[in-house]
């Protein structure tokens, strides 16, 4: 854990495309796994290093583990998130199928740290590659492993990914949310207390583990330390995954990917639980978790999708909205009625047979459904349709009094 000035990013060394670095490679690239050597120093380092969970919420990991570190009961269980059900991102596939060995030590650092006897890797089937890379790599560790390493494929759906559905997958076969209390840091995968961290959050912490929180912290252009993972999606001809330091602008990532300001009118950025802004006030956003927060905008997963500016705001939400609703668990009446009533009446909308009353409803149902679920499913559906009715107000009224699109121009025809 030695505090050195290194140049090493995660996305160093053979391309994203190269496929599954295997761990020979990956050990003479970066040296050795570094052992838990003290386990309280270990996790000072990551306090330290201000490295922020990548899952989307952005819960310190280094408090993460100290919570259960500190617990006293029985073992604890580390559950590895490479779920990834949120469609417009492709980070923690990516960082599976070529770098699987770092969030594999990742997860065997976090199971030193907070006294765990098991990992769990759960990894959404529908991503093949991923799920192969992670299978090939943990067979090559198991047997150098002291504590059990398991691969399970995680069901498709949005929430499958979320750490208490999780939880009761590993636990029932049933991918639904529980409802909180008791945490699943407290009671968990067999009633154990369970850390559920983001497959990039523990490939962070396994070089941070390596290099140290100075490493870490001497990378960012803002407030918040350190790189990132953002997928860019929309626009520009080389849309994918890259690594960022943070405080790099929305406007700076664009022209990465070959996107200029002319070709975009709007940014949603965080995901299907993120949020829409038009791309003027988006250009210099620093991506940056605390600069966006106190813009009230989250970093979420990472997700800079760009508008095209011949693209219709109102359909573009009208998707996501759909897709949200249809994502509903099932299971808590204003998630699955709310969201579903949200997504109709927004495609109406979309689709130019908006009835009178169909947008101050959508204006109030906004207001009456956040923090009603038993997870935050509802929650981010209804960040992201508040940020569109702000950010496309004037498209939705203009589909609603005239059925036509201002920015297609055309006539829409209800499907
Ligand atoms: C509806 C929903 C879906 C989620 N899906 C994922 C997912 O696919 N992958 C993930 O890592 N976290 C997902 N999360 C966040 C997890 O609940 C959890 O916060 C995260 O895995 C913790 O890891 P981190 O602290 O490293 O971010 C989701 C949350 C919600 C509310
Ligand atoms: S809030 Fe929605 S997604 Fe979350 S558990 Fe309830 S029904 Fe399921």
């Amino acid at each position: 854990m030695a505090d050195i000035p290194f140049p090493e990013r995660l996305l160093s060394g053979p391309p994203l495309d190269a496929g599954l670095e295997s761990f020979l490679d990956q050990s003479s690239r970066l040296g050795p796994v570094p052992g838990p050597g003290d386990v309280e120093r270990l996790i000072t380092t990551l306090e330290a290093s201000e490295l922020l969970g990548r899952g989307g919420a952005g819960f310190p990991v280094g408090r993460k583990w100290r919570a259960i570190a500190e617990r006293q009961g029985p073992p604890a269980v580390v559950v590895v998130n490479g779920a990834e059900g949120e469609p417009a991102s492709g980070k923690d596939r990516a960082i599976m199928a070529a770098r699987p060995h770092l969030v594999i030590d990742g997860a065997i650092l976090a199971a030193e740290a907070i006294g765990a006897d098991e990992i769990l890797f759960y990894v959404g089937r529908e991503h093949e590659v991923a799920v192969a890379a992670m299978a090939a790599a943990i067979g090559e560790r198991a047997t150098s492993q002291r504590r059990p390493m398991r691969l399970v494929q995680a069901p498709l759906g949005y929430v499958a990914g979320e750490a208490s559905a999780a939880v009761n997958y590993l636990n029932t076969g049933n991918a639904r949310p529980t409802t909180s209390p008791p945490r699943v840091s407290e009671r968990g995968v067999k009633g154990r207390p369970t850390l559920v961290q983001n497959v990039e959050s523990l490939a962070y912490a396994a070089l941070i583990a390596r290099f140290g929180d100075g490493w870490y912290r001497s990378m960012g252009r803002s407030e918040s330390p350190g790189t990132a993972l953002v997928t860019v999606t929309g626009v520009g001809r080389h849309q994918g995954v890259r690594e960022i330091e943070l405080g790099t602008t929305v406007g700076e990532i664009a022209a990465s990917v070959g996107a200029s300001a002319f070709d975009v009118r709007a940014v949603v950025m965080g995901g299907y639980f993120g949020t829409w802004a038009p791309a003027a006030d988006a250009w210099h956003m620093p991506l940056d978790p605390a600069v966006m927060k106190a813009h009230g905008l989250a970093f979420g997963c990472g997700i800079v999708g760009l508008l095209q500016n011949d693209v219709c705001g109102v359909s573009a939400t009208a998707e996501i909205m759909a897709f949200m609703a249809a994502e509903s668990a099932g299971q808590c009446g204003p998630c699955v009625h709310g969201l579903r009533a949200i997504g109709s009446t927004t495609r109406r909308v979309a689709e130019g047979s908006g009835r009178a009353g169909d947008l101050r409803d959508l204006e109030r149902w906004t207001t009456q459904i956040p923090g009603r679920g038993a997870c935050r499913h509802p929650d981010g559906a209804i960040q992201l349709m508040t940020s569109a009715l702000n950010t496309f107000g004037e498209e939705f009224a203009h589909h609603a009094r005239t059925g036509r699109c201002a920015i297609t121009g055309s006539r829409i025809e209800a499907a």
